[in-house]
């Protein structure tokens, strides 16, 4: 069986082939990610600059990963005139990538596809319905069932690459940490399927956190890699400031987490230091590793509160802040009582690969064409908050 993935949630265009064998065993066939460098000069994502951005890059980058799996075979046709009318209509709002996908369509003949996942939210709007009409153009013309994906579970499950292995049991309950740039939640996971938040950032995301933190410091976007590389190399070396910064619901008995009071005891600091100090190597060495530190600790301080609370086996790591060397350094030294499980830094960050292992679990939650959409907002499982909002009624 192969499934064709596409993510488009935010600023990268994913496209993954994954190939499964009758033994259930996972074979990459391809996994290309093209990153939107466009954003590096506005500190942040822009949806609608995004969302052009994938109309520009989803058929070459999918041309590149049917080539890298060996199913791109070139055969002219002419796709007849319904065809191209309900490939208008699917793309309507997407009209540069309507000509990009039709000459594709009429230079390639069918790929061996058996499906297509494509993730259907959370994210940025625009971006997502991009990628979700793209999938419906290849699913319409190709006859391809879409199994449509949650990005967060797409995170998470980006961990059983090597699931025919795992000796489930042993693996369940287990407690995800899920942390990118929009998201930071405890999800507690009684198995592949079954999620329940159990705690979330009442305002900023980590990632946000660190991009934010790094804007101001005139470091670039995405702000995560670029902070954690200038702390990793200073992290042992001497202080001369004092940028202690505060660790926001630490203590706290819930399981919530609150990044923005964090992003603006940074501004104060800034504010507050002589611009010549602020530009100085050793200030911006110092602060990157202050940022690095705090965040660090309140994640992993009450991902392990939670995970003690609720008896699980594994701590699961997944999202682009998950890359993060200091955190998975700080997971293994504190929390050895648990399994954990983090994915290669180059899958912790979005990718095409994660849906289509997540496609290859929920390959039985089946859509067409006709009635995928996007959902911003989308949630795994049914969250805390949500659960006694409805006992409420
Ligand atoms: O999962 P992801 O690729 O996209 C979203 O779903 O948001 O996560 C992107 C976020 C950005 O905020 C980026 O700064 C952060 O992940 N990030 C990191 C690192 N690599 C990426 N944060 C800290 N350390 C890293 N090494
Ligand atoms: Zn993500």
């Amino acid at each position: 069986m192969n499934i064709l993935a596409i993510e488009t949630s935010c600023d990268d265009t994913g496209i993954a082939v994954l190939q499964v064998s009758s033994s259930s065993s996972f074979k990459v066939l391809a996994n290309v990610v093209s990153s939107q460098p466009i954003h590096q000069n506005y500190g942040g994502v822009f949806p609608m600059m995004a969302k052009r951005e994938h109309q520009a890059n989803l058929v070459p980058v999918l041309a590149r990963a049917l080539k890298l799996a060996k199913l791109a075979n070139p055969k002219s046709q002419i796709l007849n005139p319904k065809q191209i009318q309900t490939l208008k209509e699917i793309l309507e709002k997407e009209s540069k990538l309507f000509e990009f996908t039709k000459d594709f369509l009429e230079t390639y003949e069918k790929p061996n596809i058996d499906y297509i996942a494509v993730t259907h939210g959370p994210g940025l709007e625009p971006c997502l319905w991009v990628g979700i009409n793209f999938a419906r153009a290849l699913s319409y013309i190709w006859d391809i069932p879409l199994i449509p994906i949650n990005h967060i579970e797409g995170h998470i499950l980006v961990n059983f690459m090597k699931h025919e292995t795992h000796n489930m049991k042993q693996v369940f309950p287990a407690m995800a940490l899920v942390v990118s740039g929009g998201h930071t939640q405890l999800i507690l996971m009684k198995k592949i399927g079954k999620y329940e938040i159990i705690g979330e950032t009442r305002d900023d995301a980590a990632g946000e956190c660190f991009d934010k933190c790094a804007n101001m410091l005139g470091l670039g976007y995405p702000g995560g890699p670029i902070i954690s590389k200038i702390a990793d190399n200073y992290k042992l070396k001497p202080r001369s400031y004092n940028l202690v910064l505060p660790r926001p619901m630490i203590h706290s008995k819930d399981y919530d987490f609150s990044f923005s009071g964090l992003k603006t005891s940074v501004l104060y600091k800034i504010r507050d230091t002589d611009p010549k100090i602020v530009k100085s190597k050793k200030f911006i060495s110092e602060m990157t590793t202050a940022i690095q530190d705090a965040i660090v600790d309140v994640l992993v301080k009450k991902t392990i509160n939670a995970a003690k609370a609720y008896k699980v086996k594994t701590i699961i790591l997944g999202g682009g802040v998950s890359a993060n060397q200091e955190l998975r350094k700080q997971f293994k030294l504190q929390a050895s009582s648990f399994k954990l499980q983090a994915p290669d830094p180059k899958l912790s960050t979005d990718n095409g690969l994660m849906i289509a292992v997540a496609g290859y679990f929920n390959r039985n939650k089946k859509a067409t064409w006709k009635n995928l959409v996007a959902e911003a907002n989308l949630r795994v499982g049914q969250s805390r908050h949500a659960r006694k909002t409805l006992q409420k009624h």
